[in-house]
């Protein structure tokens, strides 16, 4: 039986952690060894990003090909465990290239603080005080971060809003930040847990939670590309048939919830893995996406399609994204920063660019092969490698199992143990 209470636990080495889970859960001697293989990452780094370490958890790490992105040729580095995500983002850049690629812009990097603050006695007249001394709180808030003020960011505004309903209203204070090249999150919360004494001054209320939005509505990132139709048939469909295809099919997010989570999810396929991928806080990511989409008017997609002028496929996509280059796991997982070189970027806008072009290439070939021949063939090839790896094959086997077992329509791992023994058979033969 496994005993959960582990005092000390976080105090001991890696070897002595490792020692009482292998007792703990019986793993074997190979177990560990995979463990201790942290893949090239100096382990003293793993142990200071979290606490209890024993190793890491690797993702398959790919580049996305094609891309230019404003007018830029850019290799795109991709973590995610799922087949196809970054063949088939670049396979969309592939045919976006034919017209210039992806086009991005991005606002300034300004992130929410919020103040929550409750029992006020004079709600409505407090609000204005706050703003009376608006000055005075982002000074405050300013000398929190000399840094960040002096690389041209910092505090720069505050709104107060009131919510809850009129027998028990709820003020809520937002500090807009300048976080420049940061994600900003503990730029942000050490400037509203500092503001939070001076709030409760002004306002004779009681503060409650001091804390960074997800829902960065002002840090967004736009990106958008043409698909020309001559490059869309398929499948017995003519380009023209694919573009009306593939705008139903947005539509068909846009009227539906259940479409639109599966739509926005296949956008976020190609974000997330690309913000794991350089280090960044994918929840945060996630989060304010789905936020985003919801913001408005019911839950939208976060990419729209049209038709231009001439009849080709315009795709775009407007999305927060509170990434950063600087603090945090970008700056000190090793791979993250490799990651960062490959993709070229110096300013956060870059990656934001990046990283939204990505997500609407993701969209895009998602869309075109559902509204074509359909997700599986495309998947099932990937995925009959992927089983063949685990039924042992290795080198030229993978290729030759994949394919049988995608012939024959039987992608099952029973079957591909079969023909791995059969060919190793015939060799020895
Ligand atoms: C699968 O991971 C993502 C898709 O379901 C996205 C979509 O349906 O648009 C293919």
């Amino acid at each position: 039986m496994v005993i959960s209470n582990l005092p000390g636990f976080y105090e001991l080495d890696r070897t002595s952690r490792l020692k009482i889970l292998k007792e703990q859960v019986n793993l074997t001697n190979d177990e560990i060894k995979i463990l201790e293989n942290t893949g090239g990452v100096d382990f003293n780094i793993i142990d200071h990003m979290v606490e209890n370490a024993i190793g890491v958890m690797s993702l398959p790490l790919g580049i996305a090909t094609n891309f230019v992105i404003n007018g830029v040729d850019r290799l795109i580095p991709m973590a995610v465990e799922e087949t196809s995500v970054i063949a088939a983002a670049s396979h969309a850049a592939k045919i976006a290239r034919h017209t210039g690629g992806f086009k991005a812009v991005t606002t300034p990097q300004i992130m929410i603080g919020q103040i929550e603050v409750s029992n006020i006695p004079d709600i409505n007249a407090a609000r204005i005080r706050i703003y009376e001394n608006r000055d005075m709180l982002l000074k405050i808030a300013a000398e929190k971060d000399p840094m960040l003020i002096k690389v041209g960011g910092g505090p720069i505004d505050i709104n107060v809003k009131i919510i809850g309903d009129s027998v028990k209203p709820m003020m809520v204070v937002h500090l807009l930040v300048n976080t420049m090249d940061a994600m900003g999150a503990n730029a942000v919360n050490t400037m509203v847990e500092t503001l939070g004494t001076y709030i409760e001054d002004i306002t004779k209320g009681t503060v409650n939670l001091r804390i960074i939005s997800n829902l960065a509505i002002y840090r967004i990132v736009r990106a958008y590309a043409t698909f020309p139709k001559e490059n869309l048939a398929r499948a017995g469909f003519s380009g023209e048939e694919v573009v009306d295809r593939i705008i139903e099919a947005y539509k068909f997010a846009l009227h539906d919830p259940f479409r639109c989570a599966t739509h926005n999810k296949g956008i976020m396929n190609g974000i997330s893995a690309v913000v794991i991928a350089t280090g960044n806080d994918f929840r945060a990511i996630e989060a304010g996406a789905h936020a985003y989409a919801s913001y408005t008017t019911g839950y939208r997609p976060l990419t729209t399609y049209e038709k231009n002028e001439n009849g080709d496929l315009v795709g775009s996509i407007e999305i927060p994204m509170a990434v950063g280059l600087i603090g945090g796991a970008t700056s000190v997982h090793p791979i993250a920063k490799i990651n960062v070189k490959i993709a070229g970027v110096k300013h956060v806008s870059e990656l934001q660019e990046i990283i939204a072009s990505v997500g609407l290439a993701q969209n895009f070939a998602a869309l075109y092969a559902l509204t074509t021949e359909g997700i599986q063939r495309g998947h099932m090839s990937l995925h009959a490698r992927n089983i063949a790896i685990s039924a042992g094959a290795v080198g030229n086997e993978i290729d030759i199992v994949a394919k049988q077992l995608v012939s024959e329509k039987k992608i099952r791992i029973e079957r591909a143990s079969e023909i791995i023994a059969n060919m190793r058979k015939s060799e020895k033969k």
